[in-house]
C-alpha cells in the first residue's frame, strides 16, 4: 500500500465478518457486471406482500433522467421494520432511549414498539391522514419521534422530519413546501440541559403564513404551552380512543417514503424524495455489512432523525436488520463531555456511529474524559458527515477504539440513502482520512473540472458515481426539474456528487469537501445562498456574500462580507445583531461565525461576484488570489484584505 498508515482488518474482525476481501471483491463485481441478479437476491431481504419481477429500470440520461427499482413489488416498511420480527423477537430491544438527563431511559422492545407505531397510526388516521398525505415532523430526540415515521410509513403517508434546530420560518417553509396538512410536534425537546420550544415554534410557523390543518402535540417536558381549539391535539388524548392494532398499507416499491429537505448551492432548500423498495433493500444492506451487525449487538448512531444519518441508521436499517438501536435525546457535552462514553458503558454499546465534529470537539476537550471510561463493549466505530482529519481519526482510533476496534468512515449523502463509500470491516484495511472502496454497485468516477473522465488509478477532481442503485432519491418533491439540473446536468449520464476526491494508487477514494456553494457546519450541509438571503432580509444590509473557512472544531465555519445601505454605521453591535437575525431566520446551526463589513465586493465588470477571492481571504490566504484582472474595481481587495477576520 502506498500510504505509510494502513489498519489492516483485525483479527476480531474478519472473525465475525459478512465479507471477507474476496467476498467483498466478489460481490462487488458481480454488482457492477450483473446488477439484476445481485439486486434481485439482496432485495430477498425484505418481505414483500408481492415480489417484484423487474429489478432495476433506471437511466442517467440527460434530461430524461428516471430511477425505478423493484418496480412491481409490493412491501409496506413498518412491517417489515417491527411486524416480521415479532414472532422471533418480540420481546428483545428494538429502542434504547438515554434521555438529555442521564437519569431518563426507556426501553421498548418489538411488541411495544408495534403497539406503539399502531396507535401512532390510527391517530394520523383518526385525523385524516391518507396514503400519499405529507406529514410534518418537527420533533425531539424521543421515541416518539420514530413511532411518528413509521406510523406514516405504516399507512403510506409520506414523512417530513424537520430537524428541531430549525426555527419557525424555515419549519414553515418546509410544510408548505410539501403541502403538509398535519405535523407532529412535541410541547417542548430537552438538548445540553435547556428546553426547546418546539409547539410555541410551530405556532409561530402557522402564524407567519404556513398552512396546516391540524397539529398534533406529544406531552415531552410537561411545561405549559398554548392549545389552539380546532387546531391542535394532544396526542395522548387523541391514542387513548383508537385500536391498537393497524393493518400495514401495501406500498409500490416506488411508492415516496419520505421527504428530506437539505440544502444546495443555490436557492430554497430542496425536499429529497426517497421511495420505499430500493431505499429500505439499501438502508437494511448497507446497515448490515458496513456495521457488520451481529444479531443481539446494542448499536447507537448518535445523528438526529431531523437528518438523512438519522432516518436511515437509528430508525429504518437497523430496525429492518432486527436490531437494538440506540436513540440519545442529549449532546456529548452535556452534563459534561464524558456523556457519550457513559452511555456507551451503561448500555454496553458494541458499534458507535458519530461526526468527525463531535470528535474533535471531544478531543479537544480532553482524553480524560474517555480514558476513564470501559468501553470493553465496543467493537466498530464508525464516523460520518464530513471529511475526518487524520489526527482526529487517529485520537478516535487510539482513545475511543482503544486500537482493537473497527474504525469507518462512511461518505454519503442525503441523495444518496446511506452509505455508498467505506470500508467493510473484515474485507478493507483503513487508512485515517480516506473512506476507502465502494460499496457494492456503487460505481466512482474522478472528473477533470472540465468533465474528462480520469481513468488512471492516481487521479484528482470531483467525484460522480456512473449508474443507479436501489437507495437514490428519485426526485426533488415537486421539482423534477430541478434534480435533473442539480445532479445530471453538469456532467451527462452520471451523477454529481457535489464533492471533490482524489484516488490514490491503491484506488482508495479520499472526499476533499464541497466543490460547489454548500457549507459543511458541523457535518450539517447549509447553502451560502440561504445565509446570503436572510442576511439581505434584514432592512441595514444591501448586499452579502457567505464563504466557508477551515474551522477546527466545525469543519468548516460561516464567514459572511456584509454591505450596509448607505448611512447605516458599520459597528460591533450591529454585528451581534446579524448573528443573532440569521439564528433567528434558519436557526442556531446556521449562525454566522465570523463576520467582515465590507464596503465593495469583489466584482467583475458584469456584476459577478468573485467568491474566489472572498473564500481566499476568508481562509487568510491572500497571498495567492489568482487572477484579479476582470475585477470592475480592484481597490475593493485591498480593503477586504486589510479587514479580514480570521486571523491565527
Ligand atoms: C455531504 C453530504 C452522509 C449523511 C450525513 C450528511 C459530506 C459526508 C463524509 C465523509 C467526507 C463527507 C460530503 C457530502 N460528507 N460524509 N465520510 N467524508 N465528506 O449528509 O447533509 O447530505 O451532506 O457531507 O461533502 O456531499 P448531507
Amino acid at each position: 500500500m502506498s500510504d505509510q498508515l494502513v489498519f489492516e482488518p483485525s483479527e476480531a474482525a474478519v472473525a465475525c465478518t459478512y465479507a471477507t476481501k474476496a467476498q467483498y471483491e466478489a460481490m462487488y463485481a458481480r454488482s457492477v457486471n450483473e446488477p439484476d441478479a445481485f439486486w434481485a437476491e439482496q432485495a430477498k431481504r425484505i418481505d414483500w406482500i408481492k415480489p417484484f419481477t423487474k429489478v432495476k429500470n433506471t437511466s442517467f440520461a440527460y434530461p430524461d433522467v428516471s430511477i425505478k427499482w423493484f418496480e412491481d413489488g409490493v412491501l409496506n416498511i413498518a412491517a417489515n421494520c417491527i411486524d416480521r420480527h415479532l414472532a422471533t423477537r418480540g420481546d428483545q430491544t428494538a429502542i434504547i432511549w438515554e434521555g438529555d438527563n442521564p437519569g431518563n431511559q426507556e426501553i421498548i422492545t418489538y411488541n411495544q414498539l408495534h403497539e406503539k407505531v399502531c396507535r401512532f397510526a390510527n391517530v394520523l388516521k383518526a385525523n385524516g391522514v391518507k396514503k400519499g398525505d405529507r406529514v410534518t415532523i418537527y420533533m425531539p430526540m424521543i421515541p416518539a419521534a420514530s413511532y411518528a415515521m413509521l406510523a406514516c410509513a405504516r399507512i403510506g403517508a409520506v414523512h417530513s422530519v424537520v430537524f428541531g434546530g430549525f426555527s419557525p420560518d424555515a419549519l414553515g417553509g418546509r410544510i408548505n413546501d410539501c403541502q403538509s396538512r398535519v405535523v407532529i410536534t412535541a410541547d417542548e425537546g430537552r438538548r445540553g440541559g435547556k428546553c426547546v420550544p418546539l409547539k410555541a415554534n410551530v405556532d409561530q410557523a402557522l402564524k407567519n403564513g404556513a398552512q396546516a390543518d391540524t397539529v398534533l402535540v406529544v406531552k415531552n417536558t410537561g411545561n405549559s404551552v398554548e392549545m389552539e381549539a380546532g387546531r391542535d391535539v394532544w396526542y395522548h388524548d387523541a391514542a387513548a380512543g383508537v385500536d391498537a392494532d393497524c393493518p400495514p398499507e401495501p406500498m409500490n416499491a416506488e411508492d415516496p417514503l419520505f421527504v428530506l429537505y437539505t440544502s444546495g448551492s443555490t436557492g430554497k432548500p430542496k425536499g429529497v424524495l426517497h421511495t420505499t423498495g430500493g431505499y429500505l433493500v439499501w438502508a437494511s444492506l448497507t446497515h448490515q455489512y458496513a456495521f457488520d451487525y451481529q444479531d443481539g449487538e446494542v448499536y447507537w448512531c448518535t445523528a438526529d432523525v431531523g437528518w438523512v444519518t438519522g432516518h436511515t441508521y437509528i430508525v429504518y436499517g437497523p430496525l429492518a436488520n432486527g436490531a437494538t438501536t440506540v436513540m440519545f435525546e442529549g449532546i456529548p457535552s452535556f452534563p459534561d463531555c464524558g456523556r457519550f462514553w457513559e452511555v456507551v458503558d451503561k448500555h454496553k454499546v458494541n458499534i458507535f456511529y458519530t461526526a468527525p465534529t463531535a470528535i474533535r470537539a471531544l478531543m479537544g476537550a480532553g482524553s480524560q474524559w474517555v480514558d476513564k471510561a470501559d468501553l470493553s463493549s465496543l467493537r466498530l466505530i464508525g464516523s460520518v458527515g464530513e471529511p475526518i482529519n487524520p489526527e482526529a481519526w487517529l485520537w478516535y482510533n487510539k482513545h475511543v477504539g482503544r486500537e482493537r476496534c473497527t474504525v469507518i468512515d462512511t461518505w454519503w449523502q442525503t441523495e444518496t440513502g446511506g452509505i455508498l463509500i467505506s470500508p467493510l470491516p473484515g474485507a478493507v484495511a483503513a487508512k485515517p482520512g480516506s473512506a476507502t472502496l465502494p460499496f457494492f454497485g456503487i460505481q466512482p468516477v474522478v472528473l477533470s473540472p472540465e468533465g474528462v473522465e480520469q481513468t488512471e488509478t492516481k487521479a484528482e477532481g470531483v467525484l460522480a458515481i456512473k449508474d443507479s442503485w436501489p437507495g437514490q432519491a428519485r426526485t426533488i418533491w415537486g421539482d423534477h426539474e430541478r434534480f435533473v439540473s442539480t445532479y445530471f446536468e453538469t456532467y451527462k449520464g452520471l451523477y454529481f456528487t457535489g464533492d471533490g476526491c482524489r484516488r490514490d494508487a491503491d484506488g482508495y477514494y479520499w472526499i476533499t469537501g464541497r466543490v460547489d456553494d454548500v457549507l459543511n457546519i458541523s457535518g450539517h450541509r447549509l447553502g451560502t445562498a440561504e445565509i446570503e438571503s436572510a442576511l439581505v432580509g434584514h432592512p441595514k444590509v444591501s448586499e452579502a456574500a457567505v464563504v466557508g473557512y477551515p474551522h477546527d472544531i466545525k469543519g468548516q465555519g460561516i464567514y459572511c462580507y456584509v454591505t450596509l445601505m448607505e448611512g447605516e454605521s458599520y459597528d460591533d453591535t450591529l454585528k451581534t445583531e446579524l448573528r443573532n437575525w440569521v439564528r433567528k431566520e434558519i436557526g442556531p446551526i446556521a449562525t454566522p461565525d465570523l463576520i467582515q463589513w465590507a464596503p465593495g465586493l469583489p466584482k467583475t465588470r458584469s456584476g459577478k461576484i468573485m467568491r474566489r477571492i472572498l473564500r481566499k481571504v476568508a481562509e487568510n490566504e491572500f497571498g495567492s488570489l489568482g487572477d484579479t484582472s476582470t475585477l470592475a474595481d480592484p481597490a475593493v481587495v485591498e480593503n477586504l484584505i486589510e479587514n479580514r477576520q480570521n486571523r491565527p
